[in-house]
């Protein structure tokens, strides 16, 4: 069993001016494998509250598995991938790699989230976009050879 922190960062979530519905595909999808959720987080695209977050649910509670939803885009308030690379030791582009490419199957709009993914300690931190159908494309695509790489994480 793996432990799991979901970080949603969305203005308007944050605010309460849209439903985050994100974070539950993602719990969703986690529960159904070999995780359980340790926390969940939802943030405004704030790039210092995003690091600190991201440092918090690594350092602090320790979890396995880090996967961030929103902020990916092009838009001058996405900066997830910016904060990720941040607190990162290692990088592992092979995720998002894969995400993209996958979903460019789907939508060629998959071109645009920049997210990355990398090794904090011994925590995998992943971004992924913000919509719900993206987070279930991509999410669902990584979750098997997610699992080998977080047995060799520690
Ligand atoms: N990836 C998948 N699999 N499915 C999608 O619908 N939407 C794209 C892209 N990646 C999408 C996707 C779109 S429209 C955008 S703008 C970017 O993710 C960035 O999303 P974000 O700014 O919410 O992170």
């Amino acid at each position: 069993m793996f432990r799991a922190s979901i970080i949603c960062l969305s203005d308007k979530g944050y605010r309460g001016e849209r439903e985050d519905r994100s974070t539950g595909v993602i719990r969703e999808i986690l529960e159904g494998g070999n995780y359980e959720i340790a926390g969940e987080i939802l943030i405004p695209d704030e790039f210092d509250m995003i690091k600190s977050s991201l440092i918090e649910v690594c350092d602090r509670d320790r979890v396995d598995l880090v996967i961030t939803t929103g902020g990916t885009g092009l838009s001058p308030r996405d900066v997830t991938p910016e904060a990720t690379l941040e607190v990162v030791e290692k990088l592992v582009p092979g995720i998002p790699e894969a995400i993209r490419a996958y979903s460019m199957t789907i939508t060629n709009r998959a071109m645009l989230s920049r997210g990355v993914a990398g090794v904090r300690g011994a925590t995998l931190i992943i971004n992924l976009p913000g919509s719900p159908k993206a987070v279930k494309e991509s999410l669902e695509y990584i979750l098997s050879p997610l699992e080998h790489g977080l047995e060799t994480l520690t």
